[in-house]
């Protein structure tokens, strides 16, 4: 393999050249290894926000990232691996019932998950508020869970593209976390090294997205598409409304216990459902496991029905080091928060408009979530019952009910909530729940 020096490879991109795929071969393990440094990262990372990478580079850059480490292999397992990823949002636990489902209808979810990012939750995040779960198994303690029980949500290990680790830290702080081509490259790198075969793609739209506007968000389902395509992952991409909280709860404990709520049957949010259910659906049909989205939808359905899903849940849980019993009464299991607030309306009136951010910042703010990487989160405190886009709301009704350590807090607490909510004197128009970008 040829040896490029870091400046020639820098200076052609920085000339807005394109870079085979030896040479991002070669930037990809100078980056994973720690040979380029800091500033050469940040250098790169600027070159490629100037003059982007077209859909070869891009897909070429993908597999470089994902060769900078270890690639999870499940070929031995006798269904497919199929993978899930959300652009992140508020409220947003569908993972939490989404994998035990698809696990209970043959399928195999071993999904690599995050922490919170920004105003955002964290899968990670929630399922440890389960006493003793364990997000950081050996390799073969999480072999062992998904081949077992057919799931295991975990946090991604040091040795999966290692490259990407190091680059995305470093966009963090030179002001590329939003190039298109790197976030293309840095999630389905993951995917791939991850082992997943397929893969369903869920692009958050409106104000509490990453990506608000549905022309950047469809710009994105596109080019995931296209590298996806090329490196053999099917994907199927969906558009889904972050307008408003997606479910009623926004906090780590409050969404686990909502998100059991939908696996044992007991009435949830039912767009929460209806978003679990539609990607669910979808993942099964691109494993072969259901041949359209009815059918899917029917196998899913028996499987909520029969606690098929649920005791997969729970196993998943024991086997990662949470109680063996969870389902018997998760409260007993999932902190509470010693001060429930409900914050009445000051006015009446339906509900026009949710600042989705803002609540995702008070969450973050009564300590549900991280303003600095290595801070201590609360999992018991968030928002529960928070009101949904078109309801109609009358004076001193809740608009949400906040969950918080401290009265103060509470109180802080409560002044966001009001702001967070716009009322008007007739229901708004309608947003669709969700699209899919491929039929
Ligand atoms: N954006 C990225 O660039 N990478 C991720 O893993 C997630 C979002």
């Amino acid at each position: 393999m040829a040896n490029w020096p870091a400046t020639a490879l820098l200076r052609a991109k920085r000339e807005g050249g394109r870079l085979s795929a030896g040479q991002l071969h070669e930037i990809a393990q100078g980056i994973g290894s720690g040979r380029w440094s800091e500033g050469q990262v940040g250098a790169f990372a600027m070159a490629v926000a100037l003059h982007g990478m077209d859909a070869q580079e891009c897909g070429d850059f993908t597999l470089a990232l994902r060769d900078s480490g270890r690639s999870l292999d499940w070929s031995d397992l006798p269904g497919p691996a199929l993978d899930k990823h959300s652009t992140g949002g508020v409220g947003d636990g569908v993972s939490l019932a989404l994998a035990p489902l698809v696990a209970a209808c043959g399928g195999y979810v071993p999904m690599l998950s995050g922490r919170g990012l920004g105003h955002t939750g964290g899968t990670l995040d929630k399922l440890e508020s389960l006493p003793g779960y364990d997000a950081y198994p050996t390799p073969e303690r999480m072999r062992r869970v998904v081949a077992d029980v057919g799931c295991a949500i975990i946090g991604q290990t040091d040795d999966l593209a290692p490259a990407d680790r190091r680059l995305y830290a470093v966009r963090d702080v030179t002001a590329t976390v939003d190039v298109q081509a790197l976030i293309v490259a840095s999630i389905l790198s993951k995917k791939l090294a991850g082992g997943a075969q397929a893969l369903v793609l869920d692009i958050k739209v409106g104000n509490g997205a990453q990506t608000p506007d549905p022309a950047d968000a469809r710009a994105l389902a596109t080019a995931m598409r296209a590298v996806a395509n090329a490196s053999g992952l099917r994907l199927s991409a969906l558009l889904s409304d972050m307008g408003q909280v997606l479910g009623r709860e926004a906090g780590n404990a409050l969404e686990v216990r909502a998100n059991i709520g939908l696996l044992v049957g007991a009435p949830v949010c039912p767009r929460l459902r209806a978003l679990v259910l539609a990607e669910s659906a979808r993942m099964l049909v691109l494993g072969g496991l259901a041949a359209d989205d009815a059918d899917a939808h029917g196998k899913l359905e028996r499987a909520l029905s029969s606690g098929a899903a649920a005791e997969r849940f729970e196993r998943m849980v024991a086997e990662l080091g949470g109680p063996s019993d969870l389902l018997d009464d998760p409260a007993w299991h999932l902190p509470q928060a010693p001060e429930q607030v409900a914050v009445a309306s000051l006015r009446e009136g339906f509900v026009q408009a949710v600042d989705v951010r803002g609540l995702g910042e008070c969450v973050i703010d009564l300590g549900g979530g991280r303003r600095r990487p290595d801070e201590r989160i609360d999992h018991a405190v968030g928002l529960a019952q928070v009101a949904e886009r078109g309801q109609r709301i009358a004076a001193g009704e809740p608009l949400a009910v906040i969950h918080a350590r401290t009265p103060s807090a509470a109180e802080r607490a409560a002044e966001q909530v009001r702001a967070a909510f716009t009322l008007g004197v007739a229901p708004p128009a309608s947003v669709p729940l969700y699209e899919w970008l491929d039929g």
